[in-house]
């Protein structure tokens, strides 16, 4: 693994080279949001595919205002709820910088003000505003830990900026202002309730009916075939359990919270995956989780990570 230092981190990213970066939800793989070359290396390491939009890190909503067009709402969201979890789909500036790989020509930008101290830093340092989608390859489980990312790219992994596990452990809420009709286009932390007081009558959109590219249904995908709300644990199964209330079994059990708290759980899933992903294993039985609050986060990812596995 290598980690480098905040110094490092800000010169490398500075001559156009990707870094892993630590955020709050999970580890991002960042460059140079203004240049084609930088951006291409998350792509081409990545193996994304190029019609899936990076959404672009900012320290502050100063910042953003260089790039994005604010409505007074989005002014409104973006002051209450920044720095953190939560992306907003905004205009596109007439004549912006940002690269048009970065957005694959779309009319609009993701954007959001991570907020763990080193990230914001970095943002600061390097004076640039940083795409990064979550560093893992495309399609695999999001990385918490500086191991999942070198985990993920073996021997081409980035060099690293160490910041710990990432504390709330899933990616960022997407809300999408774009369009005449508000729409959230990725549950996470921050949740229709939370946002109720702007926004009283937000739904989750089907992916179905996403039209905007990337919100793909078979995502954070391990190797072991994914059993959901499991009632049993089958013969040579891992066991991703919740709660207090352990299905019997003598397999490996991962519990993302003992006490069944769901923001615990949250912080814990990709993790739990990624342990179970390394053993040897028939397959996961995973108990249900609760479906509300942060929970609907968890099992979006949680459904979405079985989505393939149950197909075949
Ligand atoms: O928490 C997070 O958001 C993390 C950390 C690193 O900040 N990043 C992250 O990026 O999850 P990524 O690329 O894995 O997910 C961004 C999602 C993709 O599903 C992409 O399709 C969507 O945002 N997206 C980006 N730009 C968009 C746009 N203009 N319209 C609609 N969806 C967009
Ligand atoms: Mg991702």
């Amino acid at each position: 693994m290598h980690l480098i230092s905040l110094e490092e981190a800000s010169s490398l990213l500075v001559s156009q080279n990707i870094v892993a970066i630590p955020t709050e939800t999970v580890y991002g793989l960042a460059a140079n949001a203004v240049s084609n070359e930088a951006v291409a290396k998350i792509y081409a390491l990545k193996g994304r595919p190029h019609f899936n939009p990076l959404i672009v890190h900012v320290p502050d909503l100063e910042a953003a205002e260089h790039y994005v067009v604010f409505s007074e709402l989005a002014h409104q969201i973006a002051r209450h709820f920044w720095p953190g979890p939560l992306t907003l789909i905004l205009p596109l500036k007439k004549e912006t910088p940002i690269s048009k790989l970065v957005t694959n020509n779309l009319p609009t930008l993701g954007i959001r003000v991570p907020n763990h101290p080193l990230a914001l830093a970095l943002l600061k340092a390097t004076k640039l505003p940083l795409a990064a989608p979550s560093a893992n390859r495309s399609g695999k489980i999001s990385p918490t830990l500086p191991e999942h990312v070198s985990l993920s790219f073996r021997k081409a992994s980035p060099p690293i900026l160490e910041g710990g596990k990432s504390v709330l452990g899933l990616e960022s809420t997407i809300l999408d202002l774009s369009h005449e009709t508000p729409r959230l286009l990725r549950p996470g932390f921050i949740t229709p309730k939370d946002l109720a007081s702007f926004l009283p009558n937000l739904t989750l959109q089907k992916i179905s009916d996403i039209i905007a590219p990337g919100q793909l249904e078979s995502h954070y995908a391990p190797r072991h075939k994914i059993r959901l709300n499991a009632e049993w644990v089958l013969e040579g199964e891992g066991l991703l359990a919740f709660g207090p209330k352990v299905l019997p079994t003598s397999g490996p059990i991962l519990n993302l919270s003992p006490q069944g708290d769901l923001g615990e759980a949250a912080s814990n899933f990709f993790e739990a995956l990624h342990k179970l992903d390394q053993m040897e294993l028939k397959g996961i039985a995973a108990m249900t989780i609760p479906n509300e609050g942060i929970g609907i986060a968890i099992n979006d990812r949680l459904n979405r990570a079985a989505f393939n596995k149950t197909l075949s």
